[in-house]
């Protein structure tokens, strides 16, 4: 038996805007996703998927995830015609979309593959598998979740949109920063999302442009905000971050409510992160207490999941 292990993660700044190459920055946060693998003696794989998860999470992802483990195993030449496997998923992340299930996913079941079957893979090469694996989930990946989930940290990520490795840098902080994460227990299909804006982008790139020109300049300011440990102004461009999100199209009236429940309880800013429509939300706190008296107002106004974490150290 083997065991490995994925990072949940979640977007600071740039869902959708790094699948188009430019910058983004996301945080590992502690919770992971565990995969064991057990031989058995029939062919082929059997998932047990133990992982928590938002109601509706797994059965809207079983085709994908179906689709994203072949994908990995024939990236890595394992062959369960004569001996097969069982992969038993675990860990404390709670799957809901924007949280990088799928990606933790990926990155704990290669690996346990990479231990079982003495692969010799480093942690570039997870990543590589992982992203692989991503595909599965949706067709495009930046790659921004799977190295997020391997690396875990804080990351700068840009996609190289000629096909060749991402280039990613890990920033610390002089300084620990509060985050609550909340879902509005909805699950979207990234696939379907990310579609929908290369539809609208493909229809009228005047009106991505525009929206993606202010973005690069926020990005660029949000990363030497946080270096600077400005989180003032990081909080006032995740406000910004959201405004351009729902200009993509890609917020919903859920996230939009718990976004403004956590800036009038104290958050210096806050945004919707990954895929939207549905999914999950993020608030930046300036100290301890005020992220407890945020998760408070989120919980009491409706999410569906709360949680409080750190980044940057
Ligand atoms: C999904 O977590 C993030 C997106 O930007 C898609 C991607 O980066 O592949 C929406």
């Amino acid at each position: 038996m083997a065991t490995g292990s994925g990072k949940g993660k979640t977007i600071l700044f740039g869902e959708h805007f790094v699948v188009y190459g430019l910058p983004a920055l996301a945080a590992g946060i502690a919770s992971e996703t565990t995969a064991e693998i057990t031989r058995v003696r029939s062919f082929g794989w059997k998932l047990v998927d133990k992982r928590p998860a938002m109601p509706g999470y797994k059965e809207k992802k079983y085709e994908e995830q179906k689709a994203s483990i072949d994908n990995m195993l024939k990236h890595l030449n394992i062959d369960t015609t004569k001996t097969g496997f069982q992969i038993d998923l675990g860990g404390d992340l709670v799957c809901a979309s924007g949280i990088g299930a799928s990606a933790a996913s990926c990155v704990a079941i290669a690996r346990a593959l990479n231990e079982e079957y003495s692969l010799g893979l480093n942690d570039d090469q997870i990543n590589e598998t992982a992203y692989i694996g991503e595909m599965g989930y949706h067709g495009t990946p930046s790659g921004l979740d799977n190295t997020a989930s391997t690396f875990g940290g804080l990351i700068w990520f840009v996609r190289d949109l000629s096909g060749g490795s991402p280039k990613f840098e890990k920033l610390k902080l002089g300084k620990a920063a509060n985050l609550v994460i909340a879902s509005t227990g909805l699950t979207a299909s990234t696939k379907v999302v990310v579609g929908d804006v290369k539809k609208r982008k493909d229809a009228d790139s005047d009106w991505f442009d525009s929206i993606s020109r202010a973005y690069n300049h926020l990005v660029n300011d949000a990363r030497r905000a946080l270096i600077e440990l400005n989180f003032d102004k990081v909080g006032m461009l995740m406000n910004r971050n959201h405004d351009l999100l729902q200009q993509l199209t890609v917020s919903c009236k859920e996230l939009d409510s718990l976004v403004d429940i956590a800036r009038v309880n104290g958050a210096i800013g806050a945004k919707m992160t990954g895929t939207g429509r549905g999914g999950n939300m993020i608030a930046l706190a300036p100290d301890e207490a005020t992220m407890k008296r945020v998760a408070d107002a989120l919980k009491r106004g409706g999410a569906a999941g709360v949680w409080m974490t750190t980044f940057g150290l």
